[in-house]
């Protein structure tokens, strides 16, 4: 997907303030690139002894068999223990480690010692319900501090948590456990949304139906509506909390660095979600060094990024690598807008956030409220900004640096998937900032922008995004499918050992990136990733589908929107009635986010001569645009 729906002027810069470079944790970039680069391995090395580890490592990258890269080697860990058990030891034991507020308004503050606590006892109720080292394990929670502990206690007892996100909905719950093989899965009666409640036991119950390897449903009480308990599956957690069983003594499980921590089903290009491995070793180590040098994590700073932990976002920068550094985190449950379009100017007053990383959406979203809502706040307390998960349009990036960041605040962009674990392409605070562009990459990481046969295109020219080298938190492959691993990231350039990374980008003449967008058949909904096929392939499993087609069109607010070209079988009448129940259907198997904006009945679509579904040429029939080359085009 090629789209353009701003011209960036590259030319246009914005500078950190002197105190800002000078107090950084990495006031010169240039150095640490070149640092990086000349010995890559001493490099990570260096960054991995600041952490702790049960048995160091006797080799750090280990390229014997490519594209199943090793990183430390030997080495014997658990990011659990980095995260929480070395700082209940440490002076931290009393800082605040998590402080979270509800959409209703209610509030809780964990410090590190109660933390680690809470997480103990939830990995002994884990070990009770017989979830061992390797079991997968299934999470489908709003946005609670239970989510937290229950993925830091599933990583303590060495087992593999799949968090599935609380915006999809049964069908795609169900596949994921499907997929994951989850005999435990672990949810909440709801979560708050916008006022009112998402009934997420309900979901899991009818999963469950749909996958009945599972065998026990625990189940947190935040929105006490009445929900159906089923005896001898499903348990209340604060029972289960409150059982002897549940000690706040927990031995923390020693892991292979190589060992897996977690699974995140992400869309690519067929209806089957990709299930995303990552391991304890080089995640541990990439994602807390990319959050230090990044948003300089300082130990008086009050850090909030705003993703779901049920995104990679959330994994990597809200749950593991604050905890890792010790740091103060700031989590919100529910709307940005609810009650008011202030709230979340009112939290950062009230909580003094320091940072706050968020996406291009919900900038765009608050924006449209209008500057009166934050600049009735003092929002003094914030030193950095940051941006993720689609291109930032230069008009959006403006108003976030200057009716948010009072033009004092450098905004981080930084560019990753959940793929690379951590952060990619990014500045630093002490860098150059070009609204719209991610800048240059991380040190360590070798990104370049190529054509079909590999060859670097010229400054200002489009091309396929690669990275040219492994990196630590490079996913290991997608569960239980090594050969797709194979094929759908490193076959593009297999001659060459590059990461095809599915984006298009373009260089300019300062060597700084800019994302064009994806150019496979990903859509990027409110920064949500959705495959064409997975919405296109719901529609064809109702009954008065027979052929579908999903494009994404871009929008205001939501970065793109998805229209629906959908034929129908005989017999079926296209009207609005139907086109409500399709809507329906779609939010019940994949998941609310996935609802098309538009569908259209059509008698036929535009197709290859091989059948091949060419969305493109909807697309350009969809936005106005030149239908471009059609001579491949059968009807
Ligand atoms: C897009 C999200 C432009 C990109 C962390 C990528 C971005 C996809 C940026 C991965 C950015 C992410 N600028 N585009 N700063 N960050 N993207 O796996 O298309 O949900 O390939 O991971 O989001 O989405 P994912």
């Amino acid at each position: 997907m090629t789209q353009d729906a701003f011209a960036p002027a590259t030319n246009e810069w914005y500078y950190p303030s002197e105190e800002i470079v000078r107090s950084a944790h990495v006031p010169d970039y240039e150095a640490l690139y070149a640092e990086a680069q000349a010995d890559p391995e001493a490099f990570w090395a260096k960054q991995a002894q600041a952490l702790d580890w049960f048995q160091p490592w006797s080799q750090v990258l280990d390229q014997s068999n490519p594209p199943f890269y090793k990183w430390f080697v030997g080495g014997k860990t658990n990011i659990a223990y980095n995260a929480l058990d070395r700082h209940a030891k440490s002076w931290r034991r009393n800082k605040e480690a998590l402080i979270w507020e509800g959409e209703p308004g209610d509030r809780r503050t964990f410090s590190y010692w109660r933390l680690w606590k809470e997480v103990n006892k939830f990995a002994n109720v884990l070990k009770s319900l017989g979830v061992k080292k390797g079991d997968r394990v299934t999470i489908y929670m709003g946005r609670i501090p239970e989510l937290l502990m229950a993925m830091l206690a599933c990583a303590k007892v060495g087992a593999v948590h799949s968090v599935v996100y609380g915006g999809f909905s049964e069908q795609a719950l169900a596949d994921r456990i499907e997929d994951a093989q989850s005999r435990v899965v672990l949810t909440c009666d709801g979560a708050w949304l916008r006022g009112s409640i998402v009934k997420l036991k309900d979901m899991v119950d009818e999963a469950v139906k749909r996958s009945p390897i599972v065998e026990s449903v625990v189940v947190v009480k935040r929105t006490e509506q009445p929900i159906k308990m089923e005896q001898g599956r499903d348990y209340w957690f604060h029972d289960l909390m409150n059982l002897p069983i549940a000690s706040e003594m927990c031995e923390t499980e020693v892991m292979d660095a190589e060992d897996p921590l977690f699974i995140l089903y992400t869309s690519g290009t067929t209806g089957k979600p990709k299930g995303i491995l990552h391991t304890h070793g080089g995640y541990q180590v990439y994602t807390s060094t990319t959050l230090k040098w990044v948003f300089d994590i300082k130990d008086e700073d009050r850090w909030w990024c705003a993703a779901d932990p049920g995104w990679i976002t959330g994994h990597s920068y809200i749950v593991y690598s604050p905890l890792i550094l010790g740091a103060t985190s700031f989590m919100y449950e529910g709307a940005p807008n609810f009650p008011y379009p202030n709230r979340w100017w009112k939290m950062i007053e009230h909580y003094g956030i320091t940072i706050l990383y968020t996406a291009p959406t919900a900038i765009r979203g608050l924006m449209r409220f209008g500057d009166a809502w934050p600049n009735r706040h003092d929002l003094s307390s914030l030193r950095l900004l940051g941006s993720v998960g689609e291109p930032i349009n230069p008009e959006a990036w403006r108003w976030f640096h200057k009716v948010i960041g009072k033009e004092r605040c450098p905004i981080m962009d930084t560019w990753w998937q959940t793929e690379t674990g951590g952060f990619m392409i990014t500045p630093m605070p002490s860098v150059g900032l070009k609204p719209g562009s991610a800048t240059r990459p991380f040190p360590g990481v070798e990104v370049d922008v190529v054509d079909e046969q590999g060859n670097p295109v010229p400054a200002g020219t489009d091309g396929n995004l690669v990275i040219k080298k492994p990196w630590p938190s490079m996913l290991r492959t997608i569960y239980g499918d090594p050969d797709r691993f194979k094929r759908q990231y490193w076959s593009a350039y297999e001659k060459q050992g590059w990461y095809l990374t599915g984006d298009s980008a373009r260089k300019d003449e300062d060597g700084y990136v800019w994302i064009i967008g994806r150019n496979d058949d990903v859509i990027k909904v409110s920064g949500y990733r959705l495959g064409t096929a997975e919405i296109e392939s719901g529609l064809v499993s109702h009954p008065a589908v027979a052929e579908a087609a999903a494009i994404g069109v871009p929008d205001e607010v939501r970065g793109n929107v998805i229209y629906a070209y959908c034929i129908l079988r005989a017999n079926f009448q296209g009207n609005e009635t139907l086109r409500e129940a399709l809507k329906d259907h779609i939010r019940h198997e994949v998941g609310p986010i996935a609802v098309p904006t538009k569908i259209e009945f059509v008698d036929s679509l535009p197709k290859t001569r091989s059948g091949k579904i060419m969305r493109r040429v909807l697309k350009a029939q969809a936005t106005g645009q030149p239908l471009g080359d059609t001579s491949t085009l059968e009807e």
